[in-house]
């Protein structure tokens, strides 16, 4: 059976689902601001993080001294290129969601002695991929699934960095 409404309440029931729709539509978008921006200052987090390691593996490549000179500034000169490569991921997605990639790196421990720098930089990438990790999270929660798969490869890269330095250190006399 047909139920006739008064036209006065059918109008009042409209407009309140079009209050309740943009009460909504006001709560959501500044959540969505704030996720990116929140996301966008993480990535500068960690892109600030890869220009450390540039300027970390570059100096010690050219400080380090003794017998094993040649080997551990190999080494540390071949982290460069995909440290640089992570920045480059960094900066573009920054520069996609509408932000500023920081100049800025962190701070950068300067050591003497060869064992020191391998232990700075264990300790270094450690904390990246801890980071790393944390990031892939925040990114998953915010909706970049592609972004999420990029810091995969970047989280097996540090991996790989960590690794390494601890093989060296295995067997340091
Ligand atoms: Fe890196
Ligand atoms: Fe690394």
């Amino acid at each position: 059976m047909l139920r006739v409404e008064p036209l006065g309440s059918n109008v009042t029931h409209e407009s309140h689902q079009e209050e309740v729709a943009m009460a909504t539509r006001t709560e959501q978008q500044p959540k969505a601001k704030d996720t990116t921006r929140e996301l966008i200052d993480g990535l500068n987090e960690d892109l600030r993080g890869e220009f450390q390691a540039v300027i970390m593996y570059r100096l010690y490549a050219s400080m380090v001294q003794g017998p094993w000179r040649q080997d551990l500034r190999a080494f540390f000169t071949n982290e460069i290129p995909e440290e640089l490569g992570h920045a480059q991921i960094l900066a573009d997605k920054i520069s996609a969601l509408g932000g500023t990639p920081s100049t800025e790196p962190a701070p950068v421990k300067i050591v003497k002695e060869a064992k020191a720098m391998l232990e700075t930089a264990l300790e270094a990438e450690i904390e990246t991929i801890d980071r790393y990790v944390r990031r892939r999270q925040q990114v998953e929660a915010a909706g970049e699934h592609g972004l999420a798969v990029r810091l995969d490869d970047i989280i097996a890269d540090e991996t790989n960095h960590r690794d390494e330095i601890r093989q060296i250190l295995a067997r340091w006399p």
